[in-house]
């Protein structure tokens, strides 16, 4: 998505020549609107439509235009949304996008969550407090670079072969019925109903996918229709690459396309490939790219708001409505991140911060881009008096602590407080066989008499990152990521050999059956290199620790009577549990803070039984964000799971703000 501007010189000229195009069309715009608001002197009932004639939505009659943000009430605290979505609207926005997770919702197979972190009917509330209007995007399917694109693991536990977003008579089975507990939820919300929802989305850049199922898409519109009737408008969202906006296009449902940065022909040319599915209609840009993605193990993604200003111009002259992708992005909390494949078989697993070098940042405050947006956008539509835009919310950085090793996971402690009852089985099963969102999945058995020293082990499709352990100590790591499958073991290292499986993520865009644990064979070379000499497990004892909501690490921490760690920090025995508590006194003010992990490895963090998410020293994300409202007085629980070695003086350091290493221009 890299692209140059233009050069200085050039530049002048076109931008010379662009706002000659821009005057034009302004007043053929403005011509339009006010010969249309002079003709409709007549009251209109309440609704929102389309006039194709003249190429603008219509609110109770009077041409309307939005200009939207993303926001991912489910990468944010509850008791942040309102302060949220106020620093959104005072940025100039008129609606609020909202992706709805289905997995959040509903995260094994008949069990649904409301509360709290999911309660979307509130986030719903919260926007018509604030006089925002919403577009929401139920998906099913959502990518967001969240797990598996929103869709639920269970799916593949309960149909092992499931053909998500086709006609699969399966997936449709679940999507009806977890519409049928969703939708009911928003139908007094629909503008039509007296409410602000204005737009409801059906699928999510389904041309992107490929399978063009005309049968699916119908479904998925009916089924929308159901619960929307004609009380909000139905749209897709599809890029406009080759032919995925017609591969995506829903029979009688409205068609918006979504792009980022682009200079004023390539806009031109993009709105005319939307034209060529819809000829007419108002110009909608569903996802215009703020900032972009960023994958662990590589540059932070950034993308210069000057630049995108111009864009965003070029888009609001024309008239077009915009929705920014994403306006806020939030953190991926838990193990939520997603990954990407991008179909050149190298899996990437997602950053825990969604940033997203979006308007607002990770802890929902403006940055410098907001207000270059926002002078941008006063100029085409009424915004709120910049006096309402929030304060910068304050930080603190509580010294240091020092951590004490409680255990190993793979400890008899470990293993039983921990670990899910081990069973046995020939074939490795997947994380979903085992029903199991995510953390790790322990396969162990017994290593063959090696005759070569050393053999190889070699471990076929795995999913994503092993931690590989002879009789209880560490041999070494293989990686789905890094494509690293084989390692060396030497023949008198012993009997026992235990892999610990690490889900990264599953692929959130272009999903396929990212089924996690090892999908294909574990093997060693026993003799003679040159025949096919592999022997193949096939007795397995397999243990699970999902390190989910039932997750108990201060019962570990009782337990333990104090765990030696090797001198060096080493996780030699398994990923080791680290404890303390932070302590907060009473007559101090608690502000978010920062956790500056580059002296620990890889792992993730607990804070008073909330998982804030995986950290992971390769960067480029180098602190993981501690909101304050997962804060007290008093005493506050931290735990640290570090899969491969911690710092030999055991501190952990907060700071008062995000670092990210490696920033590039993208
Ligand atoms: C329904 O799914 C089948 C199998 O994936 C596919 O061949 C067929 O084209 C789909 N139906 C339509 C109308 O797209
Ligand atoms: C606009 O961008 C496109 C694609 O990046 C490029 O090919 C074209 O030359 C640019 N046009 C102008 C006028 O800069
Ligand atoms: C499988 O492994 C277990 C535990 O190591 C052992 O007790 C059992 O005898 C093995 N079964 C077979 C069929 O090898």
């Amino acid at each position: 998505m890299t692209q140059g501007f233009c050069g200085r010189h050039k530049c002048l000229i076109s931008i010379a020549a662009a706002i000659i195009v821009i005057a034009a069309i302004v007043g053929i715009v403005l011509g339009v609107v006010l010969t249309r608001s002079s003709n409709d002197e007549e009251k209109h009932e309440r609704g929102f439509s389309i006039d194709y004639e003249h190429d603008t939505f219509l609110m109770d009659g009077k041409p309307f235009r939005y200009v939207a943000g993303s926001f991912h009430y489910f990468r944010a605290l509850p008791q942040t949304w309102r302060q949220k979505l106020k620093t959104l609207k005072a940025g100039g926005l008129n609606a609020v996008d909202l992706y709805i997770q289905w997995s959040l919702h509903n995260p094994e197979d008949g069990i649904y969550n409301w509360d709290g972190i999911a309660d979307v009917e509130r986030v719903v509330e919260i926007a018509t407090e604030e006089g925002l209007f919403v577009i929401l995007r139920p998906g099913p399917y959502i990518c967001a670079e969240i797990d598996n694109g929103g869709l639920p693991y269970w799916l593949a536990t309960k149909y092992p072969n499931i053909k998500v977003r086709t006609n699969d008579t399966n997936y449709l089975f679940e999507v009806e019925r977890w519409y049928s507990k969703l939708m009911p939820k928003f139908e007094k919300h629909l503008y039509g109903n007296g409410g602000n929802i204005i737009m409801v989305q059906v699928e999510n850049e389904y041309g992107a996918f490929g399978a063009c199922d005309e049968e699916y898409k119908e479904f998925l519109r009916d089924e929308t229709l159901k619960y929307t009737q004609d009380k909000a408008i139905l749209f897709t969202t599809d890029r406009p690459i080759d032919d995925e906006l017609k591969c995506g296009q829903v029979k009688d449902v409205f068609v918006t396309t979504d792009f980022g940065l682009y200079n004023f022909s390539m806009v031109m040319y993009n709105f005319n490939k939307l034209r060529e599915v819809q000829p007419k209609g108002p110009l909608v840009n569903t996802e215009f790219y703020t900032g972009w993605l960023t994958h662990w193990q590589e540059a932070n993604a950034r993308r210069g708001g000057e630049d995108l200003a111009k864009t965003l111009e070029y888009m609001l002259v024309l008239g077009a409505n915009v929705d920014f992708y994403m306006y806020f992005g939030g953190t991926n909390f838990g193990f939520w991140a997603g990954a990407n494949d991008w179909g050149i078989g190298k899996y990437m697993a997602d950053i825990t911060s969604y940033d997203y070098d979006a308007p607002m940042d990770e802890a929902g405050n403006p940055t410098e881009k907001y207000m270059i947006f926002r002078d941008v956008i006063k100029k085409y539509i009424d915004v709120v008096d910049e006096s309402e835009i929030p304060e910068k919310i304050k930080t603190m950085a509580p010294g240091s602590l020092t951590m004490t090793p409680v255990n190993s996971l793979l400890s008899a402690e470990g293993r039983n407080i921990l670990g899910s009852r081990s069973i046995e089985s020939n074939t490795l099963l997947t994380f979903e066989q085992l029903k199991q969102f995510s953390g790790f999945v322990l396969y162990e058995t017994e290593l063959p008499k090696l005759t070569r020293d050393p053999a190889n082990l070699l471990i076929t499709d795995l999913r994503d990152r092993a931690l590989v352990y002879v009789d209880e100590e560490y041999v070494g790591l293989l990686s789905r990521e890094n494509v690293i499958n084989t390692l060396p073991i030497n023949a008198d290292y012993g009997s026992k050999l235990s892999i610990l499986v690490e889900n990264q993520g599953r692929i959130n865009f272009q999903i396929a059956d990212d089924y996690k644990g090892i999908r294909g064979t574990v093997a060693v070379q026993t003799f003679d290199a040159s025949s096919n000499n592999l022997y193949e497990f096939n007795n397995w004892t397999i243990t699970g620790f999902p390190f989910d909501k039932s997750v108990d690490l201060e019962s570990l921490a009782r337990t333990s009577n104090g765990y030696q760690i090797d001198s060096s920090g080493l996780a030699l025995n398994g990923p080791i549990i680290f404890h303390a508590t932070l302590t907060i006194n009473d007559n101090e003010e608690i502000f978010d803070t920062y956790w500056d992990t580059s002296d620990w490895n890889k792992g993730f963090l607990f804070v008073n039984g909330f998982n804030l998410g995986r950290y992971w020293s390769v960067g480029p994300q180098i602190t993981m964000y501690i909101p304050k409202d997962i804060l007290q007085h008093g005493k506050n629980a931290i735990f640290l799971v570090e899969l491969q070695q911690a710092p030999t003086n055991l501190k952990m350091h907060f700071v008062k703000g995000p670092i990210f290493i490696n920033d590039e221009k993208v």
